[in-house]
């Protein structure tokens, strides 16, 4: 059982895999082109590749997986510079009942970060997914703003100067829910309108002044118009906020990637571009590669996911606001898309820069060879 203890003096490091990429042929689904052996720029950690760049090189894990899984801890210790908990800071984690908070998991993951030297970015304050089972018959229209504020001061006032960042709002974007604006019709919309986004912001940057605060949301990389569409609604409602105002500092792209799309994303930089020109910072939040549509060779596999994130890193990197780049997950043995998308094969999926064994694949290659620019 990994302690809180700085982990890397219990263990050696995972050695790097320098296994060249095979030249993958096409595969049924797979787009990407796998143009051949990706090699790491540097064996060094990615925490000090990305600083290289003077970016912070982030994951996202929970206490379960940390505490119980010494291998992973390390890993995360060894490559990573900083923390966003998958769930443990969601409102399903933190609030058992209506009057109460349970701290102890986020407490501990924000002990563990700092005792291993890395920053912590929160995760998240307001969205309409993981509400504890009271939430739909306690919460109404009349206390909604109550609730919503009292959550905000005391999540961030309980961290602040130790949690540097927040998704204060995560996922507003819902253009297929029918409404002009494109905001999802989430459970704190229905209650208090539009209004709860600016009302989150307000609240986060009263309880921790010093707090950079972000807008987190997904699907806004690819070339399309299902892509289009939510960058065109995302960019009114930063440009809105902006207008008003509201205390947003940076954008969070999830960055969810697909393996099985072509990776252009020449539309996606244009956007990045309008949106530095409303002075907000970009964060690669909840970075990772969909391989359910790839082959099943694992080598061919592995070499459409590098070549997707060196593709997409290729693009990002070069963005002059950018300021950390953090994937979903830093092993396979610990990947949301296990339970969400999973193979028809069955095939264990493999989107993250370390094998299940904590070795590093060709998308830890391709990320160092990103970063080396
Ligand atoms: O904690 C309970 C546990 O008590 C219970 O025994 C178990 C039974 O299945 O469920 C556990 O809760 C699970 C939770 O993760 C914690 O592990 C939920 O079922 C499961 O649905 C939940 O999935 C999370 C998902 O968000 C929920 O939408 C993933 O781990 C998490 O990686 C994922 O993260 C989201 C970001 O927050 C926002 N962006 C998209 C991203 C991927 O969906």
């Amino acid at each position: 059982m990994a302690s809180r203890r700085n982990v890397l003096k219990a263990g050696a490091r995972s050695a790097a895999s320098m296994v060249p990429l095979m030249l993958g042929l096409p595969a049924c689904g797979q787009t990407v082109a796998c143009e051949g052996p990706v090699e790491a720029a540097s064996d060094r950690p990615l925490r000090a590749q990305a600083e290289d760049r003077g970016l912070l090189f982030g994951v996202a894990a929970d206490r379960g997986a940390l505490e119980g899984d010494l291998s992973y801890a390390q890993s995360i210790a060894a490559e990573c510079s900083l923390l966003t908990p998958e769930n443990d800071m969601k409102w399903q984690a933190l609030r058992p009942k209506p009057d109460s908070f349970a701290f102890d998991d986020a407490d501990w993951l924000v002990t563990f970060a700092e005792e291993n030297g890395l920053r912590v970015h929160g995760h998240t304050l307001a969205w309409h997914y993981q509400l504890p089972d009271w939430f739909e018959t306690t919460v109404d229209s009349a206390n909604a703003s109550s609730f919503l504020r009292d959550h905000i001061e005391t999540v961030v006032g309980r961290y602040a100067g130790r949690v540097r960042s927040w998704d204060v709002v995560n996922e507003a974007i819902e253009p297929q829910d029918g409404r002009d604006d494109g905001l999802r019709r989430t459970p704190w919309l229905q209650r208090l309108g539009p209004d709860y986004i600016d009302l989150a912001y307000h609240a986060a940057a009263e309880a921790d002044p010093d707090a950079v605060l972000v807008y987190n949301d997904y699907d806004i990389e690819y070339e399309g118009g299902y892509f289009e569409d939510r960058r065109r609604h995302l960019l009114d409602l930063l440009t809105g906020m902006v207008e008003r105002g509201v205390p947003i500092h940076a954008l969070g792209v999830q960055s969810h990637l697909r393996g099985h799309h072509q990776p252009e994303f020449d539309s996606f930089i244009a956007f990045l571009a309008e949106v530095a020109d409303l002075g907000l910072d970009l964060m690669v939040t909840e970075l990772d590669v969909r391989d359910h549509e790839l082959a099943a060779d694992v080598a061919e596999r592995d070499c459409g996911v590098a070549a997707t994130y060196q593709a997409y890193l290729d693009a990002v990197l070069d963005q002059p606001r950018l300021r950390s780049l953090a994937v979903w997950g830093l092993s396979d043995r610990y990947s949301w898309l296990s339970e969400f998308e999973p193979r028809d094969d069955g095939l264990p999926v493999r989107p993250l820069p370390l094998d299940r064994e904590m070795k590093r694949k060709p998308a830890w290659n391709a990320i160092s060879k990103a970063l080396a620019g």
